[in-house]
């Protein structure tokens, strides 16, 4: 992919899972990658993974929600490895509890990781990429914040959210030079989905409702996300791109 060598991206939730799989694969592209996680230890494996194959890649103790220490975290990054070029909100979590048995603590929780959180780190990394009038943002939301999904009503307000927001920030970036564009993964193989389905019963089911008739692999996204982050996506702002086996087929 063009412009991805050396370009220098932070990758929130990037310890495990399809943030996991994305950090690979844009090393592998030659981009210097930063993995911001909760998850300290789990990040710094993974740093030390992609270090010993050649990749450039560092971890960063930053809990999203945090605005402090977002803050922190980007100037940090901007000190160890100069300009952030890209950034991909991909960190997320969910607890499927239908809405009527929700309680507030519940949403707060919910709403401060997906919905704070990518607003958390687009605002600190937006105001470094407008000084230099470039930069690529992509954020992992999901298909449930375009059709709903049972038991994750808070949830998918908040992804809902995250893909209304982008767009809006697509548009008042326009003319920076500055692009931003949301992906809708569908229901996927990690540890997310295994918390909300222990029994592995609702996995079954959803394989049955995607045309492609599987679930996704973590794998499924990095290609996606590696070409919005490209010079080849230089003139594309503002979309909602469903990488989800053809779950839903918006126009
Ligand atoms: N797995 C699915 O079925 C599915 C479906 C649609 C959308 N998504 C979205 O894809 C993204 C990745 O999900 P996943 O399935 O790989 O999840 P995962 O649980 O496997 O990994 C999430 C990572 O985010 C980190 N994280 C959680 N809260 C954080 C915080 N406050 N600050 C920093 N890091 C934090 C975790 O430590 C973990 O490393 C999420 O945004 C999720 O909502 C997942």
């Amino acid at each position: 992919m063009r412009g991805l060598k050396e370009m220098n991206v932070i990758v929130t939730g990037g310890a495990a899972g399809i943030g996991a799989a994305i950090s690979r694969r844009l090393a592998e592209e030659g981009a210097r990658v930063g993995i911001f996680d909760l998850d300290a230890d789990g990040a710094e494996r993974l740093a030390d993974e992609i270090r010993a194959e050649g990749g450039s890649a560092d971890a960063y103790a930053v809990d999203i929600a945090d605005w402090d220490a977002v803050q922190a975290g980007v100037a940090k990054r901007a000190d160890d490895a100069g300009f952030i070029g890209g950034l991909v909100n991909n960190a997320g979590w969910d607890r499927a509890v239908s809405f009527l048995e929700s309680d507030h603590d519940l949403w707060r929780k919910v709403i401060d990781i997906n919905l704070y959180g990518p607003l958390n780190m687009t605002k600190a990394v937006l105001s470094r990429m407008n000084e230099e009038g470039r930069g690529k943002i992509v954020s992992m939301a999901s298909d449930a914040g375009r059709v709903g999904s049972s038991g994750e009503a808070v949830y998918s307000a908040c992804k809902g959210g995250i893909i209304a927001f982008n767009k809006t920030v697509a548009r008042e970036m326009a003319r920076t030079g500055i692009v931003i564009n949301t992906i809708c993964p569908g229901p996927t193989d990690t540890n997310l989905l295994d918390s909300v389905d222990p029994s592995g019963r609702l996995k079954e089911a959803l394989a049955k409702a995607i045309p492609m008739r599987r679930i996704a692999q973590p794998e499924d996204y990095p290609g996606a996300v590696a070409f919005l982050l490209s010079d080849d996506a230089g003139f594309i702002t503002g979309q909602t791109l469903s990488v989800s086996g053809g779950l839903t087929m918006a126009g």
